[in-house]
């Protein structure tokens, strides 16, 4: 007989739940010292978690033993039920439909796009001015998202109400609201409910738009279209029939949900690591000369292209080094369906169960002198050589649908404002892991020119 994981000592009634609510990632990295690469933590909201630590077991999950893991409710809160939240058959039509918006064709077509709102950005920014450097990756990234895939062009200064509710979509996951139970009206869980029904509106808004004027190449006219073609009216907004009555018709509730779930998932992450490679090369004169001086080479003060990507291999370092140190989604959340045994352990059925992704990546069984950010350390072998020991975007069947799509987008975003601007940082950086890997203020930037040599 198989015995339950280890779990660190905690507090009657509150188990582990203030050193979590406290320092999430000390949390995990004390406890897997303490107790090894599986255990459990009690944390008020969630009731038990199963911590993993090792490479391992996320092969386990996420490959070798993946239909023993199903997503946590935590996703449908927030997407209902867009792709990263839905399960089986309907994942499976889901992602098909989504494919070929990803595919490395389509994504190169996004790549003077990608460039254009680059620029439209940085023509606004002034020699010495100090600027959020979050602020302006986030707006940045969802300009690129709103554009290339739902065929809209945000005004720079405009879409506040659309800009501010994708960012308090965020607000669901303080680490506060994850312990406490669900019942609990926070005030972050107020901000969320109000960013959801903004956010919902306006895409409501979008699909009517397009539902009734011009359809484009663009995956939002692709999902429209869809809902056309399979017909029926889920009762919310005049449009089709419901995905989720079982067949494959394509509901605006379904459309919304998916609308959300690539916004979210498309343009926070990508900021967060752009924001990452910015203060890390503003921070490190020689990884930032290496960076300058690829770019003179290779661009020599021109646009980038796709054509140049595979030139610009300091650059790409610099991502893949920025999305391990930082990985943007820093734990995988799962729930076992049925008993599963790791490492020796018996986890239960109903078990929450996260790969603990920033801990691995930061570990010195599987990285030398994890916590520098050293992009030479992938000169020799790329992030492929790592296996489960680097999985910024997941891996198995479920992982990252826009992996190529938020590659091409930073190695373009870095070079472009890399020919033009040195970035200086303002202030230390510090985490503030929420959902995803959030720094703890808006990282405070000094713009200075530069010119080419
Ligand atoms: C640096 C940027 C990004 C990072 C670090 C990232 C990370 C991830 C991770 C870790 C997963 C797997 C989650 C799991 O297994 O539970 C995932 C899934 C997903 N990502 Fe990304 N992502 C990024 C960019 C994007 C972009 C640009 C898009 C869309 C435009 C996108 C859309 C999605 C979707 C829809 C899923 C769900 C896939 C499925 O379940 O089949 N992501 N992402």
């Amino acid at each position: 007989m198989t015995s339950r994981p280890p779990s660190p000592s905690g507090a009657p009634l509150v188990g582990h739940t203030v050193g979590y609510a406290r320092d999430q990632f000390g949390f995990v990295r004390r406890s897997a010292l303490d107790c090894g690469d599986v255990f459990l933590a009690d944390l008020l909201g969630f009731g038990e978690v199963c911590y993993l630590t090792h490479p391992a077991g996320f092969e386990r999950v996420l490959s070798t033993d993946r239909e023993a893991f199903g997503r946590s409710d935590v996703f449908t809160v927030a997407f209902g039920e867009g792709l990263l939240a839905v399960e089986d058959s309907r994942w499976a039509t889901q992602r098909s439909r989504l494919e070929d918006f990803f595919s490395p064709g389509r994504i190169r077509s996004y790549a003077a796009e990608m460039v254009a709102l680059t620029e439209r950005r940085t023509d606004r920014w002034t020699d010495g001015e100090t600027l959020s450097l979050l602020g302006e990756a986030t707006a940045l990234t969802l300009e690129i998202i709103c554009s290339t895939l739902f065929g809209r062009r945000l005004d720079p200064d405009g879409g506040r109400a659309l800009r501010r509710a994708a960012a308090d979509l965020n607000a669901w996951f303080t680490p506060t609201s994850l312990v406490l139970p669900r019942s609990v009206p926070t005030p972050s869980r107020r901000r969320f409910e109000r960013a959801r029904t903004t956010l919902r509106a306006q895409l409501r808004d979008l699909i009517d738009e397009r539902a009734a004027g011009q359809r484009g190449n663009d995956l939002l006219s692709a999902l429209v279209a869809a809902s056309d073609a399979e017909g029926g009216d889920d009762g919310e907004g005049g449009h089709p029939s419901a995905e989720t009555d079982g067949t494959d018709a394509l509901s605006e509730t379904a459309i919304v949900d998916q609308l959300v779930t690539l916004l979210f998932a498309g343009h926070e992450t990508t900021a967060l690591a752009l924001t990452y490679a910015f203060y890390e090369l503003g921070s490190d004169r020689r990884v930032r000369h290496r960076f300058h001086g690829e770019l003179d080479e290779v661009l020599g003060g021109e646009c980038p292209t796709p054509g140049d990507v595979s030139a610009l291999s300091v650059t790409e370092r610099i991502v893949t080094e920025a999305l391990r140190l930082y990985p943007p989604a820093h734990t995988i959340p799962r729930v076992a369906t049925r008993d599963v045994r790791i490492d020796g352990y018996r986890v239960p059925a109903g078990t929450r169960t996260h790969l603990a992704v920033h801990s691995v990546h930061r570990d010195e069984r599987f990285y030398d002198d994890p916590l520098a950010f050293r992009p030479a350390r992938w000169r020799e072998a790329g992030p492929e050589s790592k296996g489960y020991a680097y999985v910024p975007f997941g891996a198995g069947p479920r992982t990252c649908i826009g992996r190529r799509f938020a590659l091409l987008e930073a190695i373009l975003v870095l070079a472009t404002i890399g020919q033009d601007y040195r970035l200086v940082p303002q202030e230390p950086l510090e985490l503030d892991p929420r959902m995803s890997t959030q720094p703890a203020g808006d990282v405070p930037i000094t713009l200075r020119e530069r010119r080419p040599s």
